[in-house]
């Protein structure tokens, strides 16, 4: 006689389920039991067993190693997949969305987005069932260690697994909720409400443009005279002039040469590194920099328009005590690759950027 174990039993009712339902097992708000759903493969992390989150750390690592401003790029994706209908990878689709039409990438608050060659790599990495992350959890992750790693260690912040990938993603559904540097702190404040963070979170959050760039459209509006909000003379004349050469530009001014810097009238406070070493690390320059009203996007400058004072005080105490940022960003870094999954349905996508072909719509 053969005796099964209860969890074993349990295990086979639940596959058993799954296979007549047509799909993997799926639970409430798109999450799912890890490991279910695909095939053996062999194992390509050079023959020993590695923990998935390893997989990811590795990948990443390697990533940062060869260009900093891979991190960066994961940090945005995080944002820009959990913003639009929770964390559910619809951010990395390139085809065969449910419903048709343009996917997320093609929004033009998507401008410049990328990392989306890391996401791939980490995929094709953890394809054996007992390593298997979804797309979404890959994301989120992922966005985790470039964070942990950007700041030297001093960004640690706990996520779970456990997601599963959407199946919508929609250009003009990222455009109405994703925000552009064009907004004011009304608008910005509104915008994060709708999604549970409060100001503090906003401003810990607008923290991440300590690292990265932006194409001169991102902060164009602010060298022209008619729509401009007000920036420093001399920082916008020292920037109308370098964005001739240089079109993309770093978001921290700390991350440009010192001839920039003095001409831009920026002054390295005690605190800041502007060494070379220093360059795309996170840290809480920004808030040196956004006091100074030296930040390239609007909605950065407006951080200093809440009437109220509180988006004001916490970039005083974010720019006072570094310690305090890495907390409040942490925490609101792990609530935000928290957001809940919407959508009509959810699968564990084979490849990041295709919907799986069994999608009927
Ligand atoms: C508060 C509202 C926000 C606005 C309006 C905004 C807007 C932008 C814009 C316009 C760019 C430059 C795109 C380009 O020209 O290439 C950018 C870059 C970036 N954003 Fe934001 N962002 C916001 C919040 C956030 C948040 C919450 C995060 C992450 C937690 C984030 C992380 C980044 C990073 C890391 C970059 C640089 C990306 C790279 O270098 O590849 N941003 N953001």
């Amino acid at each position: 006689m053969v005796k099964l174990s209860a969890r074993a039993l349990a295990l086979s009712l639940c596959l058993g389920l799954a296979f007549f339902a047509g799909q993997p097992p799926v639970a409430a708000h798109g999450h799912r039991g890890p490991g279910l759903g695909k095939k053996d493969k062999k194992d390509k992390s050079g023959g020993k067993q590695e923990d998935p989150r390893d997989t990811v750390k590795r990948i990443v690592t390697e990533a940062i190693g060869g260009d900093k401003g891979v991190g960066a790029a994961l940090i945005r994706l995080v944002f820009h997949d959990c913003w639009v209908n929770g964390c559910d990878g619809s951010v990395l689709v390139d085809t065969k969305p449910y419903g048709g039409g343009k996917t997320e990438k093609l929004a033009e608050n998507n401008i410049g987005l990328a990392g989306f060659d890391v996401i791939d790599k980490i995929k094709s990495q953890l394809d054996s069932p007992e390593k298997q992350l979804s797309c979404a959890d890959i994301v989120v992750l992922a966005a985790r260690e470039a964070t942990y790693n950007l700041s030297r260690g001093n960004i640690d912040y706990p996520v779970n697994t456990g997601r599963t990938d959407g199946v919508v993603s929609s250009a003009s559904a990222a455009d109405a909720v994703l925000p552009p540097s064009t907004f004011d702190f009304e608008q910005l404040k509104a915008n994060f409400a709708a999604k549970g963070f409060d100001t503090k979170e906003l401003v810990a959050l607008s923290g991440a443009h300590v690292v990265g760039v932006a194409r001169e459209s991102s902060f164009a509006d602010r060298l022209n005279d008619t729509t401009a909000t007000p920036i420093s003379p001399d920082y916008k004349d020292a920037l109308a002039e370098d964005v001739k050469k240089h079109p993309i530009q770093p978001n921290n001014i700390r991350d440009k040469d010192e001839t920039f810097r003095d001409k831009a009238g920026y002054v390295v406070e005690t605190g800041v590194d502007t060494s070379d070493g220093a360059k795309g690390v996170m840290d809480n320059t920004y808030y040196h920099a956004n006091l100074q009203n030296r930040v390239l996007f609007r909605s950065d400058w407006e951080l200093r328009n809440d009437m109220s004072g509180q988006a004001g005080n916490a970039m005083e105490t974010f720019k006072r005590d570094a310690r305090e940022w890495y907390t409040e960003f942490g925490k609101a870094m792990a609530k935000l690759s928290q957001l809940k999954a919407q959508g009509p349905r959810f699968e564990n996508r084979t490849d990041c950027k295709v919907i799986n072909t069994n999608n009927k719509y």
